[in-house]
């Protein structure tokens, strides 16, 4: 992963109209929808979801070698997900083939790595930054990122995914290349 880290003021997790829902409100909502959601709407609650440990106790599990998804819902319009990383862990480089997504960080540092594609040089580094615990960052498409827990943390990381519509096949990249490959994400790995 880039060293070139910069640090963009995360987005604070308050709620927008200062009301909170709690996590099992947000699966109802979302289990509720029958088109994908807004960005701005997924937004909204993410950052008003009060989330304590019993709500996440179902969904955590680390494994050694790679992150592993933890699907918390799912319908025709979204999905949501918690994904737990060890230090050192990170997704390939991708984009979401269509889907929008907000990424909430629950405990522990993130890194975001965003690229650029380039018909003539393939693609290339854009920016990266640092997202601690609170951070809500959402992407319009087409946003070509990595995302990962470094492995200077020294701590575990969660996190909370909502993309609209479900993620499906995902296309793949690689620094230098013009070449795109597609990568179906495994929620339930051996
Ligand atoms: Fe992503």
């Amino acid at each position: 992963m880039s060293t070139l880290i910069n640090t963009e003021t995360p987005i604070p997790t308050k709620p927008l109209d200062g009301s909170s829902i709690t996590f099992s409100e947000l699966i109802e909502r979302l289990n509720s929808q029958s088109s994908p959601p807004e960005l701005e709407q997924i937004k909204s609650w993410l950052s008003s979801v009060e989330i304590f440990d019993h709500d996440l106790q179902p969904y955590l599990g680390f494994k050694e070698g790679n992150y592993w998804r933890h699907r918390v819902c799912r319908n025709d319009a979204v999905e949501m997900l918690v994904i737990c990383w060890r230090p050192g862990q990170k997704t390939p480089i991708h984009d979401h083939n269509g889907s929008h997504g907000v990424v909430r960080v629950q405990q522990g540092l993130m890194w975001e790595t965003n690229f650029a594609f380039d018909a003539g040089k393939g693609l290339c580094y854009d920016t990266g930054r640092e997202c601690p615990t609170g951070t809500i960052t959402g992407a319009e498409k087409p946003d070509i990122h990595q995302l990962g827990n470094p492995d200077v943390s020294g701590q575990d990381l969660i996190t909370i995914h909502v993309y609209a519509p479900p993620l499906g096949v995902l296309k793949t990249y690689k620094v230098g290349s013009a070449k795109v490959e597609v990568y179906t994400p495994n929620d339930f790995p051996t």
